[in-house]
């Protein structure tokens, strides 16, 4: 048994889902309980759970049995950020600061310093809680893998398994009709899970926020396969991509959450300029949430447990202020504020596009 300076903890998990998450709240309770004597105290639905005390002890039994389950067991959310935070009088909303219940509510539960599981958003609040005094430590999840400071957040290798399942489906039902089949896929700003899922389902056309693209050569693409007597097409889209002469597609904004624009349409837009240029039937899956669901991978359960034991390894050191990260194939750490500086996007010349170039896949440039 290890001793360490810190003897209660606590942990939320905030933002959106993504699989892997219940795997790294047992790595936390598990490497916590066992090998330091801490105690855990988890908080419900993100950061509303320490804002309105909703909190409960958790032990080794709590969570058994967690690791292949998607989604999490202590509930999340993408809103309730404590220093910018909703009140409602006389029908009038504003945003205040309610940071003070917070630490209230630590200093109730005896916690010594606090495990965020969470992205960008989350994240940022961690780290401004850590500047008021918090010993805090973070954990980087999201499907979009669009964190700076790791080469791979947990969650997407799953996203990027089912997004290619998806695409494998949408192939044969092409080719059976003859029709252009396109697949909009999350990832907000960034095209990973679009260009890796297309390389990975062989798409003969992907179109990611990184490379605006131009229609006429999208529509060249399928023209061309068209004339080499392939009759079909798949075409994955990034739920971010916009037009060379147009915009990214806000489908709804939603004040008060983490990120306030709710993307979606490309796919449809995309769809009806083919079918209208090529005359070719064009239809559009939206796989949305399906990538969120679900058991995690192989590969993404043990990145999740690597950050949930490196998490309360970093704790009992008193590295707070960090987050753990992936460095190659090296678990690692980084401030927390070199974390959330700045997105993680696809670059435009990298290899990953390079090799779909090489492949004839079309880019959209
Ligand atoms: O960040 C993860 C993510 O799934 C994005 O890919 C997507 O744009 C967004 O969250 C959707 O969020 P919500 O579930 O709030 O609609």
């Amino acid at each position: 048994m290890n001793k360490a300076a810190v003897k209660r903890i606590g942990v939320l998990t905030g933002g959106g889902d993504a699989p892997g998450l219940n795997a790294v709240i047992r790595a936390v309770v598990k490497t916590a309980v066992r090998v330091y004597s801490m105690s855990v105290v988890g908080f419900e639905n993100g950061f509303g759970g320490l804002i309105k005390n909703q909190a409960r002890e958790m032990s080794e039994a709590d969570v058994a049995g967690i690791l292949p389950i998607g989604g999490t067991i202590l509930g999340t959310t993408n809103r309730d950020n404590p220093f910018h935070y909703p009140v409602t009088r006389g029908g009038e909303t504003t945003f205040v600061d309610v940071s003070d219940r917070v630490f209230e509510n630590i200093s109730i539960h005896g916690i010594e310093a606090l495990v965020v599981i969470g992205g960008d958003g989350s994240l940022a609040i961690a780290n401004e809680l850590y500047d008021r005094g918090m010993k805090v430590v973070g954990v980087p999840k999201t499907i979009d893998n669009d964190l700076s400071a790791t080469d791979q957040t947990f969650g997407f290798d799953t996203a990027l398994a089912t997004a290619t399942e998806a695409l494998d489906k949408l192939h044969t039902t092409a080719e059976s009709h003859h029709r252009v089949m396109v697949l909009e896929v999350m990832g907000r700003y960034a095209g990973w899970i679009a260009l890796a899922s297309g390389i990975a389902g062989g798409a003969d056309v992907i179109l990611i926020p990184e490379i605006p693209y131009n229609i006429d050569v999208v529509v060249e693409k399928i023209n061309d396969r068209s004339k080499e007597k392939k009759k079909f097409s798949t075409i994955v889209v990034a739920e971010g991509a916009k037009p060379l002469d147009g915009d990214i597609m806000v489908k709804k904004k939603v004040e008060g959450s983490f990120d306030p624009i709710r993307l979606g349409g490309i796919g449809d837009a995309v769809a009806q300029a083919v079918e209208s240029a090529t005359g070719k039937e064009s239809r559009v899956t939206v796989l949305g949430h399906l990538q969120r669901g679900g058991s995690p991978t192989a590969f993404d359960r043990i990145l999740s447990t690597r950050y949930g034991v490196g998490a309360i390894n970093l704790v009992a050191a008193g590295g707070f202020g960090r987050m753990v990260c992936l460095k190659g194939q090296h678990l690692d750490s980084v401030p927390l504020e070199a974390a959330v500086g700045e997105l993680r996007n696809v670059p435009a010349d990298g290899e990953l596009v390079m090799v779909a170039k090489k492949l004839g896949i079309c880019l959209g440039d």
